[in-house]
């Protein structure tokens, strides 16, 4: 750390998950220095993604099918152009992964295989044994970092500020991650890519690792950068609720083999709220499983029938949550619930990943490209994932960087230290409470108020930035009075044509509200 400090780095990735790892390896031989919280392969949801990557590669199959689906999801939002170029450049991508070593899953004539998930007209998903794809894709790219010379590794630790000038990046304030004592390093960089992820930790009930507390989308905020749609959060429908924290994914690719939705009478509920009951779209499904909660009834995924004895063969992952919690998905129902799965706000970029800053791109969940709308469609994150990192890349090879400024040591704006477990506690609660699922025009006021609060007063930087992020998701949501996609507002129930656009905001602003 005290030589990268000392340098003059060229580009510094920040995220050891899927759109950092490839960013990583496609610039090569560049020499860049990747940044990870957490030992490679740990700490990022793309390697707890189950279902896999959506891709038009099957016969029959075409782009165009496969960017309709993502935009018919939504919610009118959507940037077309985008869709359709990410959903063009699947195949390509899945074929630098097979490159790297990722060993999708195979049919009997040796294609690739592909599998079905909600609101895809297609079977389109290719994964990696069953529910193994994010591991295994992770995996195979870790390893491929680890052998590749001109990526200098630097696990363990986390940028807590971005350092610009003139409007420019000039580098970065990193931390080591879990040393609540250490001081803070300031490095030099000429780019820098943010790959943090994103913001699930916010919430009381995630799928998301600890690591992704919105850090990422923190400090570009605070460094001015726009921000894109942040109030759209995607809830998760089938979240397993054994008392875990994270809690445990049940893959969709269940419901895609048949596995139905009941509530504790044992009665499907879906089929009454849309006529593609279970596989509708995630936030229908989502506020159909929300409703039989808050209503008494209780929500199951119930597989028995559609994947009974071949549960542990075909969904390894998910097979093993039940069995640590006494659960035989089998021969028994699982207990769910819905909870904060994907971000689709972020840092605003354009189709290169250029961010509103000079010097800054931002790739994967912590950016927001438009391709998402107000709901993602399934298995499209991990390809907007790498269809960006490879954007990116391409727009860094070539581009003359200017010579950074030598940097004094950043000025410690705020204290280190291990954050206070009750005040993130109270702000995990209160995202859940009244900025989740079902939100309303005074949940929002009294999250924004508290947030805002936070955000002023707390001098310890985990924290800040968690409340920054909080204020965020939160005062967007309040100003959006409508519903769309994830966000539904009850006081706003339905869709208003006026805001049928994107949200386009600055911190600043935002701290108005
Ligand atoms: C899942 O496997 O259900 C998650 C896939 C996704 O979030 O795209």
């Amino acid at each position: 750390i005290h030589n990268l400090a000392r340098a003059t780095n060229d580009v510094v990735i920040v995220g050891g998950g899927l759109a950092g790892l490839f960013c990583a390896l496609k610039l090569a031989p560049r020499p860049v220095t990747l940044i990870s919280a957490a030992p490679l392969g740990q700490g990022a949801s793309s390697a707890w993604a189950q279902g896999g990557i959506a891709a038009a590669v099957a016969e029959g199959d075409t782009p165009e099918a496969h960017a309709a689906d993502t935009i018919e999801v939504g919610g009118g939002i959507v940037d077309e152009a985008i869709a359709l170029g990410i959903a063009r450049e699947a195949a390509p991508r899945i074929h630098d992964l097979l490159a790297y070593g990722v060993p999708f899953d195979r049919d009997l004539e040796g294609r690739l295989a592909v599998g079905r998930e909600a609101a895809h007209s297609a079977r389109r998903i290719v994964h990696v044994r069953g529910d193994g794809a994010g591991a295994a894709i992770i995996a195979a790219l870790s390893d491929a970092v680890r052998r590749t010379p001109s990526i200098r590794l630097l696990e363990g630790f986390v940028a807590e500020a971005l350092l610009t000038e003139d409007g420019a990046v000039t580098g970065l304030q990193l931390r080591e991650a879990g040393n609540f004592a250490a001081k803070p390093v300031t490095i030099a960089a000429r780019a820098v890519v943010l790959a943090t992820g994103g913001i699930g930790h916010l919430y009381a009930v995630t799928t998301n690792p600890h690591e992704a507390s919105g850090s990422g989308l923190a400090i570009a905020a605070r460094a001015g950068a726009v921000i894109a749609d942040p109030e759209f959060v995607q809830f998760h429908p089938t979240a397993i609720m054994v008392g875990r924290d994270p809690a445990p994914l049940a893959t969709e690719a269940l419901r895609g083999e048949g596995a139905t939705l009941i509530n504790g009478h044992g009665e499907r509920f879906m089929t009454a709220r849309h006529p593609l009951a279970e596989l509708a779209p995630r936030d229908i499904v989502a506020r159909g499983v929300f409703a039989e909660i808050a209503a008494g009834r209780g929500a199951f995924l119930d597989a028995r029938q559609a994947v009974g004895a071949r549960f542990a063969e075909k969904f390894p992952t998910v097979h093993a949550s039940c069995i640590a919690a006494g659960l035989d998905p089998a021969t028994q129902a699982i207990p769910i619930a819905p909870a904060a799965h994907y971000h689709m706000g972020g840092i605003a970029v354009d189709r290169r990943g250029r961010s509103s800053i000079d010097g800054l791109w931002a790739g994967g969940e912590v950016s927001s490209t438009g391709a998402h709308g107000a709901n993602r469609l399934a298995s499209n994150s991990l390809l907007e994932a790498v269809v960006y990192a490879a954007r990116i890349a391409d727009d860094i090879a070539g581009r003359e960087m200017p010579s950074p400024a030598r940097l004094a040591d950043a000025p410690a704006t705020s204290r280190g230290g291990e954050p206070d477990a009750a005040a993130v506690k109270r702000l995990r609660t209160m995202m859940s409470a009244h900025v989740g699922v079902i939100r309303d025009g005074d949940g929002l006021a009294e999250a924004v108020r508290s947030f805002a609060a936070l955000e002023r007063e707390a001098d310890n930087i985990t924290l800040r930035n968690m409340a920054t992020t909080a204020l965020l998701v939160a005062a967007a949501a309040w100003s959006r009075r409508e519903s769309r996609g994830a966000h539904f507002r009850i006081d706003h129930p339905s869709d208003v044509s006026a805001l049928r656009q994107r949200t386009m905001t600055t911190l600043a602003a935002m701290r108005e509200v």
